[in-house]
């Protein structure tokens, strides 16, 4: 980067970062009125500590119309708005090679092979994140790197000729190749996002192709205090279930590896002892696998291969600005069943140089929250500096516990403490690292209802963070039942002060101020932002949430993001199981009494999930991902065929900002 790129940067980050936490700050500044002690009792409680009464709708932050509840099999949007479809699985990322189609000499289910997935948008589009071309452009470039994880394949969907229970090698390679990451260019050509295969690097003739895949069979580099650990040992190839993720201010994309148990087989051979136990935890599977990849890949059998279990689970980190740098398994942030890998800097005071903090949820009912702390610092005056690369190779993991007080610690995951909690439990960090539940259970973290996504809103250039963080818990059908993980050792089922409902089926949010605004902090206040559910339900209903929120109602909160104003936006995961309504995106916006207002902004087609919400830097463009059209209902999303994942851009028809 030039001199005055970096200036220009480090100007543009001083600018926003006043104005974004400013936002932020109004927008949630509310305090919570779920706080801590009797939050259970606290939808009682709660009306003597707030105002009650709906505001007008000219008090509200949002200028868009409220969409209706549908189950129409497309993408709805407000009036006024549009939305374009690109990227569909299985479309050519390389100029020259053949169309998707059932035409002749076109690619389709029933003729793919694993040469041409691998030059192709891979299946179940979860995590988005959009990189400007070249780095550090302004925030209206047209030229943008999308990459985006692939979580898992679903071969019934994919091909015509599939067999449950056997499948041919053929289904089973193309399956590895459709899993992982898809990195391709995308161009705003007057009001529309097009795919452009030809982009490249910088945006220049001289600079490397864009278009890249990382797949199930992809060569990773291993940092972190596992790396050297036998189980580990040999080589690291692939990365699979990639479920939510992050980015870093140096230009990576980070990507979650989530419920990889599914890919392995024959557990019940390995050999009692804390592997075993470990496999149990994460839920391997004791004979076949549904999959039945082992039948052609030894390493999926954990009776011949039990440390291809240990190779996944973890937090990856890709560079799309550069080809020739291999994606690395950052042992570091653990090992559990990765929701996210959210990024902030913690600058202090008058800085440009802070360290990295990185917040993941384990989504598993009765699981927890992490965030990592870097040892090394980030420099933003100098955002690809060499020494970006390793940040996330040494810091200190940490899992969270909330008090019923509405206080909350982040109790340390090292060695030190470990042994201090739970002597001889732990041999060493890296075995921390590798089993990181067992570590969390050990020091007494609190189990969480399925944390999905985690996002603290930051300043889009430097991610200096405002010590504000939210943690979607999307639902727990088993909390005020019976015991969820296998081993008995940990889990309870009662409600708690951060996990208020029985059967909550609806999920919730739950917010978390670091102390003191920093989020290298080891102490926490927190609060519950919302319960989802349907606000205007009788009082005592399941999901009656009148209590917490106004608006539109909704279930299975799962990923979150920010826009640039500081208003937070959820995408669904499950809101057909509560109510008659295709997943959705909707706005939260806090009025003028201190209640959150919802406002369905999106639903999705029939089947799908939404993932990645996403704004573009100028906040013109919404983008997000359809994942699983046509899972349990039929779909012809997104071009009236076939059901295909895909990725989707959200615009005013005026060009204007999103929400306003
Ligand atoms: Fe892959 Fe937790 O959603
Ligand atoms: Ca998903
Ligand atoms: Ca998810
Ligand atoms: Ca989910």
């Amino acid at each position: 980067m030039s001199d005055f790129e970096a200036e220009d940067l480090r100007k543009r980050s001083l600018s926003s970062e006043n104005t974004f936490e400013g936002l932020v700050d109004a927008q949630l500044s509310r305090r919570g009125f779920l706080v801590g002690a009797g939050a259970v009792a606290a939808t009682a409680a709660a009306t003597s500590m707030i105002t009650f009464g709906v505001p007008s709708e000219a008090q509200a932050a949002t200028g868009f119309t409220t969409v209706a509840e549908t189950t129409a099999d497309t993408v709805t949007v407000p009036p006024g708005y549009k939305f374009d479809a690109l990227l569909p699985w299985g479309d050519a990322l390389f100029e020259g090679d053949a169309a998707w189609g059932h035409g002749a000499g076109e690619i389709n289910g029933g003729n793919l092979t694993t040469a041409e997935q691998n030059r192709r948008v891979g299946y179940n589009h979860d995590m988005l994140a959009m990189f400007a071309n070249p780095f550090g452009s302004p925030a209206s470039v047209a030229a943008q790197i999308a990459v985006f994880n692939q979580e898992y394949t679903d071969p019934t969907s994919m091909f015509p000729d599939y067999k449950a229970g056997n499948p041919s090698r053929n289904h089973v390679d193309v399956e590895l190749a459709a899993h992982g990451v898809t990195i391709a260019g995308i161009r705003l050509v007057g009001d529309t996002w097009v795919h452009d295969k030809a982009m490249r690097v910088g945006d220049t003739a001289e600079g490397a192709l864009v278009a890249r895949r990382v797949t199930g069979t992809t060569r990773f580099t291993v940092d972190g205090p596992a790396k050297d650990d036998p189980r580990l040992a040999g080589a690291v190839v692939g990365t699979l279930n990639n479920c939510a993720g992050g980015f870093t201010p140096w230009g990576t994309y980070l990507s979650a590896e989530e419920n990889f148990n599914q890919y392995f087989a024959n557990a019940s051979g390995v050999p009692a002892g804390r592997t075993k136990d470990n496999f149990r935890i994460l839920g391997m599977t004791n004979g076949a696998s549904e999959r039945r990849w082992e039948k052609f890949h030894d390493r999926f059998d954990l009776t011949k291969n039990p440390n291809e279990g240990f190779k996944f689970g973890w937090v990856v980190e890709v560079d799309p600005y550069d080809p020739t740098r291999r994606p690395v398994k950052h042992t570091a942030i653990g090992r559990f069943k990765h929701e996210c890998a959210t990024v902030v800097v913690q600058y202090p005071e008058a800085q440009t140089k802070g360290k990295v903090v990185v917040y993941s949820g384990d989504d598993e009912r009765f699981d927890y929250v992490y965030k990592f702390v870097t040892d090394g610092t980030y420099d933003s005056t100098s955002p690809r500096a060499k020494s970006h690369f390793s940040l996330l190779s040494s810091g200190t993991l940490y899992v969270a516990k909330f008090n019923a007080n509405g206080t909350g610690e982040w109790l340390p995951l090292t060695i030190d403490n470990l042994n201090t909690v739970a002597a001889g439990a732990f041999d060493d960090q890296a075995d921390i690292c590798l089993r990181t539940r067992e570590a969390g259970d050990a020091v007494g973290a609190t189990p969480m209802d399925r944390p999905e996504d985690v996002e603290a809103p930051c300043d889009p250039v430097t991610f200096a963070g405002t010590g504000k963080v939210f943690i979607a818990c999307t639902n727990n059908s088993n909390r005020g039942g019976s015991a969820n993980r296998p081993t008995g050792t940990v889990r309870s089922g009662a409600i708690d002060a951060a996990n208020p409902r029985a059967n909550n089926r609806t999920g919730h949010i739950v917010q978390i101020n670091e102390t003191g605004n920093d989020h290298t902090s080891t102490t926490f206040a927190w609060n519950i932002y919302l319960l989802a559910g349907d606000p205007k339900a009788a009082t005592g209903a399941v999901g009656d949430v009148k209590d917490t929120f106004f608006g539109d109602r909704f279930g299975s909160p799962d990923n979150v993001a920010f826009d640039k104003r500081g208003l937070l936006w959820i995408s669904t995961d499950g809101n057909p199981n509560s109510y008659p309504c295709n997943d959705q995106v909707l706005c939260t916006e806090v009025a003028g009494n201190g209640k959150v207002r919802v406002k369905r902004f999106l639903v999705g087609p029939a089947g799908a999930e939404i993932c990645g919400p996403l704004f573009s830097l100028d906040n013109t463009t919404f983008f997000c991902n359809i994942q699983h059209p046509g899972e349990g209902r039929a779909s012809t999303f997104p071009y009236g065929a076939e059901a295909r994942p895909a990725l989707v851009a959200v615009r005013r028809t005026d060009g204007g900002i999103v929400g306003n």
